[in-house]
């Protein structure tokens, strides 16, 4: 008698926690708050793309190198492992005119993108994402 009540409890108890692992694989927030996905390091999610097109609709690297390696403006793949978003939304949007880096708030790309920008700097900067050419995810 006793044992069969440990079963039962046993079994529900294993229900329970299926259940807490089916909710779990279902939450789609592990994908939303990531700050940009990859695949085959050149591949990136649609924000990430466009974060891309803004850097070099905006030439970015003529201050800062085609790979972010810096030139006269300093290396981003450095850069991007201390600057949080919030600092690096000032930077771009206000510059820092006195020491050479031009303010972007009048660039509606900037203005519309700059999360994505931010995202693809953060993916360069991970090693994540390769320098060059990107292209959306699910395309050839
Ligand atoms: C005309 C040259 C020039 C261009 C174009 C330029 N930058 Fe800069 N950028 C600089 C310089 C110089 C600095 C360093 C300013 C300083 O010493 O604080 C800088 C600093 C930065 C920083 C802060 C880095 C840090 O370590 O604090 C970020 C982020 C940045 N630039 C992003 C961009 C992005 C994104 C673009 C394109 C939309 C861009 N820059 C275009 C010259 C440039």
């Amino acid at each position: 008698m006793m044992k069969r009540m440990l079963l039962v409890l046993a079994l529900a108890l294993s229900t329970a926690s299926a259940a807490d692992n089916a909710t779990q694989a279902k939450k789609p927030e592990a994908a939303s708050t990531a700050l940009y996905q990859v695949q085959d390091n050149n591949k990136v999610d649609a924000k990430t793309l466009m974060g891309w097109k803004t850097w070099r609709a905006l030439a970015c690297e003529r201050c800062h190198g085609a790979e972010q390696e810096g030139l006269v403006g300093p290396p981003l793949v450095e850069s991007l492992k201390t600057l949080s978003k919030e600092d690096f939304h000032t930077v771009i949007m206000n510059g820092r005119a006195e020491k050479g880096m031009p303010p972007f708030n009048t660039s509606p790309m900037v203005k519309d993108n700059w999360e994505g920008l931010y995202a693809y700097l953060k993916g360069r900067s991970d090693g994540k994402i390769a320098p060059g050419r990107l292209t959306a995810i699910g395309q050839p």
